[in-house]
């Protein structure tokens, strides 16, 4: 067995591209999201395609402390904890100034961002320790290292990832944990769609004039730090697209820049 993967935020994006890709490299996988419906859909999916792993689904919501304890206690109990996690689940929502921002907005990120991914290494690590072997996957954004106006909160959350995985790589030296925080820039998926609240159109334009990284892109990343061999970590993987040279600075197709 390769290791058995948990994916937080499976249902969509760069969540499920990478079931998709660690599936077809062989791992057994358990797929967490809060869309019970979407995880079914891609369980089912991804059990005709490679019946050699096996694969588990569990609806989570990750802002929930209790859920999160529960689905490892059962995970546990049934002998099938995960010795790597892709800590994935997050979002922007708006792109408003600070005095114009719904603080509803930012309570979402905060508590998916920063406190879900916390809960989801809090529960998990003391696995991995008796283990002592494992590895944690934050995906993290460019904006861990960069921020832009109407970006204030969701630029926080990921600078707080960042500082969560650089104080793991400290606090997990004595076992055999590796930890990667991937950093993507623009990668077309529904994070747009979420970040406007639903505006299809305005979350579309974001990409239209521009080639963005595919979800699949960011996954061979997840694939490529995964599958090296067991003495390599890769503690920070920057993806952008090609022309895209910083959170907000990107070249259209017809060679104008934006932002
Ligand atoms: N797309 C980009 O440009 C980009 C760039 C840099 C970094 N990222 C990061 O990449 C990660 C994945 O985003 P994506 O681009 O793939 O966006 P996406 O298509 O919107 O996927 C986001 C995933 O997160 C899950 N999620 C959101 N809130 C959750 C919650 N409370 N509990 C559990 N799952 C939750 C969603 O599942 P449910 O709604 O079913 O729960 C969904 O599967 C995020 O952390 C995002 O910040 C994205």
């Amino acid at each position: 067995m390769k290791g058995r993967v948990l994916i937080t935020g499976a249902t969509s994006g760069i969540g499920a591209a990478t079931a998709r890709r660690l599936a077809q490299e062989g791992y057994d996988l358990i797929l967490t999201g809060r869309r019970a419906d979407r995880l079914a859909d891609l369980t089912t999916e991804l059990r005709s395609n490679y019946k050699q792993i096996s694969i588990d689904y569990a609806p989570l919501d990750v802002r929930d402390e209790a859920q999160v304890k529960s689905v490892y206690e059962n995970l546990e109990r049934n002998h099938k904890m995960p010795d790597i996690l892709i800590n994935n689940a997050g979002l922007a929502a708006g792109l408003a100034t600070v005095d114009e921002a719904l603080t509803e907005d930012w309570n979402r990120m905060i508590d998916t961002n920063v406190k879900g991914a916390l809960y989801m290494c809090k529960f998990l690590i003391p696995y991995l320790k008796r283990q002592n072997r494992g590895h944690i996957v934050q995906m993290s954004s460019v904006v861990s290292r960069e921020v832009y106006a109407g970006g204030s909160v969701y630029s926080a959350t990921k600078h707080a990832l960042d500082a969560i995985h650089r104080s793991l790589r400290l606090e997990l030296l004595p076992w055999n944990i590796r930890l990667t925080s991937i950093n993507p820039g623009l990668v077309e998926t529904e994070f747009s769609l979420v970040r406007f609240h639903g505006d299809a159109q305005r979350a579309q334009s974001v990409y239209s004039d521009i080639k963005p990284l595919q979800a699949e892109d960011v996954a061979d990343a997840v694939a490529y730090c995964l599958g090296l061999p067991a003495h390599v970590n890769i503690p920070e993987l920057h993806i952008t697209a090609a022309c895209q040279a910083s959170a907000t600075r990107v070249r259209k197709e017809d060679g104008s820049l934006r932002g």
